[in-house]
C-alpha cells in the first residue's frame, strides 16, 4: 500500500518572489508590545527563488532581501527590501537570471557567463554597526545597508576587504571588548583562511591567514574565551568543474570521510595564529551555538551536529517546494584540551532535530545559560516539513522549553534580546511563516514562558518568506 502525505503547507511562502514594503506600521493582532523593547530586529534570507519562471538551483541562491522591525515608543515599523546587490540590478533590469551561485551555473550569454561567473547574494545573515547595516555573504565581502530605510549602498570593504578576500556571514562580536571577529575562505591560488578582528565600527585592525590543504566548507566558527575554534568538516571542493561552469560548487564538495578527519583549529583570538590541530571523527556542522574556556582550561564548545552532508541535498531541495531528504542535525558537546590538543569529550546534549542556535549576546564566548533553536515538534516527518517550534534548552539541566506555535507555522531562527532592566526576564523573537493563512508574523515570546502564548503578535504586510540569520540592534 502507497502511503501518501498531504504536501506541506511551507511551500507557499517560496512559491513567488517576496514583495517589498515600505516602512508601515505594524498592526497589533495579540497581547501588547512591552514597553522596555527598543531597538531594530533585522533580518535576512532569500526572497526570491525564481525569476522569468526560471527557478533557483538551491535555497542558497535567492537573492537577499531584509526584514527590518523598529519597536519605538510610537509603535512598532517595519520595512522589507531586497538588497540591491549588481547582479541583482542587473538581473532586475535583464528579467532573467544571469550569474552563477553556490547550486547554479552561470546562465548568462557567454560573454557574460566569462565575466559574470558569480552573484554575490548577499543572503545569509546581517551585523548591525553603529552607522551601517552589512548583508553577509560568505563568498565575498558584505554589502553596506542604511539601518533604517535599508537603502543599498554598495559593497564595504571595511578597510582591509577586496573582492578575493571574502567575509563571512557568522561574525562574532565579544560582549567586553566590541570587538568584532570573523573569517574568510580564499579560493583564488593557494587555499587560506583569513582571519579578521574588527573595532566596533566594523573596521578591520588586524589579520591573519591560515593555510588550508584543500576548499573547504567553513560556515561559522566560536568564539570560546580567548580563542578562536574552526572545525573543517571531511569535505573538499572539486574545483575545475565549477572553473569550468559545468557544476555549481553545491554539486562539486566531495563527502570524503574515509580519506579526510575532521579537523579543528585552535587560534588565539590575541594573535590570531594557530596554537594546535585536533583530527578527529567525521561529522558536518553548519553552525555552533557557542563556546567557553572553563576554569582548568578546557574549551567548551556546543554545536548542531550532522552525520553527513545529506543536509545540502535537503537544503536544495526546499527550493522546489518538495523535500524529501531526511538529513538530521542534533545538538552536541565537545571538550578540548587546546594546549595539549587533546579531544577529551564528544557526547550529544539534546537528542532532536534543531538548527540555528543561538545564545544570549551577552553571553558569546561564555558559559551561557541557555541555548535558543529552531526545533520540530515530536512526531514530525523531518524529511518533508520544515521545523515548525522553537526551543529553550539549558545545557547544565539538559531541559528543553518547547514554544507550540501550532498547525502549519514556521519560525525562523530565534533571538534572544535581554530586558534593560536586569531584574526583568528578556524576549525571545522570531517571524513567523503562517501557512493556512499564507503570512508572515513577528512574535515576541517572553523568554522565561516559551510554553505559553507570545506575549506580543505582530503582522507583516506581506509574506517574509523563512530565512537565514538575524540580529537585534538595541536602541
Ligand atoms: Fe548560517
Amino acid at each position: 500500500m502507497i502511503q501518501t502525505t498531504p504536501q506541506p503547507t511551507w511551500a507557499q511562502q517560496f512559491s513567488t518572489p517576496a514583495t517589498e514594503f515600505p516602512l508601515t506600521p505594524l498592526p497589533v493582532l495579540s497581547g501588547k508590545l512591552p514597553p522596555g523593547l527598543r531597538g531594530s530586529l533585522y533580518r535576512n534570507g532569500p526572497g526570491r527563488l525564481e525569476r522569468a519562471g526560471q527557478r533557483v538551483g538551491h535555497w542558497f541562491d535567492g537573492d537577499g532581501a531584509i526584514l527590518a522591525v523598529h519597536f519605538t515608543d510610537e509603535g512598532a515599523m517595519g520595512i522589507y527590501r531586497y538588497v540591491k546587490t549588481v547582479g541583482y540590478q542587473e538581473e532586475e533590469q535583464k528579467n532573467r537570471f544571469i550569474y552563477g551561485g553556490y547550486g547554479m551555473t552561470p546562465c548568462g550569454n557567454l560573454w557574460e557567463r566569462l565575466t559574470k561567473p558569480l552573484k554575490n547574494a548577499a543572503n545569509t545573515s546581517v551585523l548591525a554597526l553603529p552607522d551601517k547595516l552589512l548583508a553577509l555573504w560568505e563568498g565575498e565581502p558584505p554589502y553596506r545597508l542604511d539601518l533604517n530605510t535599508l537603502e543599498t549602498w554598495g559593497l564595504d570593504d571595511l578597510s582591509g576587504l577586496t573582492k578575493k578576500t571574502p567575509y563571512s556571514a557568522h561574525p562574532k562580536i565579544d560582549p567586553e571588548t566590541g570587538d568584532i571577529f570573523n573569517f574568510g575562505q580564499v579560493l583564488a591560488g593557494r587555499p587560506q583562511l583569513m582571519l579578521y578582528r574588527s573595532d566596533r565600527t566594523g573596521k578591520i585592525i588586524q589579520r591573519n591567514s591560515i593555510p588550508l590543504d584543500g576548499i573547504c566548507l567553513i560556515h561559522d566558527f566560536v568564539l570560546a574565551g580567548q580563542y578562536l575554534i574552526f572545525v573543517i568538516p571531511p569535505l573538499r571542493l572539486n574545483l575545475l568543474p565549477v572553473l569550468f561552469q559545468l557544476k555549481p560548487f553545491s554539486e562539486c564538495f566531495q563527502w570524503q570521510p574515509q580519506k579526510t578527519p575532521t579537523q579543528i583549529l585552535i587560534i588565539d583570538r590575541q594573535t590570531l595564529t594557530l596554537v594546535n590541530r585536533i583530527e578527529t571523527e567525521p561529522w558536518f556542522q553548519w553552525h555552533f551555538s557557542n563556546g567557553y574556556v572553563e576554569e582548568d582550561g578546557t574549551v567548551v564548545v556546543d554545536f548542531a551536529r550532522y552525520p553527513d552532508f545529506k543536509t545540502n541535498q535537503y537544503l536544495k531541495e526546499v527550493a522546489t517546494g518538495k523535500t524529501k531528504t531526511l538529513a538530521i542535525s542534533t545538538l552536541w558537546r565537545m571538550v578540548l584540551q587546546p594546549q595539549k590538543s587533546q579531544l577529551l569529550q564528544l557526547e550529544e546534549l539534546l537528542d532532536r532535530h534543531c538548527e540555528f542556535p543561538t545564545v544570549s549576546p551577552k553571553e558569546v564566548g561564555k558559559k551561557a545559560h541557555y541555548t535558543y533553536l529552531s526545533i520540530h515538534q515530536p512526531g514530525v516527518n523531518s524529511a518533508v516539513e520544515m521545523f515548525n517550534s522553537i526551543g529553550r534548552f539549558n545545557p547544565q539541566t539538559q531541559r528543553l522549553e518547547e514554544a507550540n506555535l501550532g498547525e502549519n507555522r514556521y519560525p525562523m531562527e530565534p533571538l534572544f534580546v535581554e530586558n534593560p532592566d536586569p531584574s526583568q526576564p528578556g524576549w525571545v523573537l522570531t517571524v513567523v511563516y503562517d501557512g493556512d493563512q499564507n503570512s508572515s508574523e513577528v512574535w515576541i515570546f517572553d523568554a522565561e514562558h516559551l510554553e505559553g502564548e507570545p506575549v506580543c503578535r505582530l503582522g507583516l504586510p506581506s509574506v517574509v518568506p523563512n530565512g537565514f540569520h538575524g540580529t537585534w540592534k538595541p536602541h
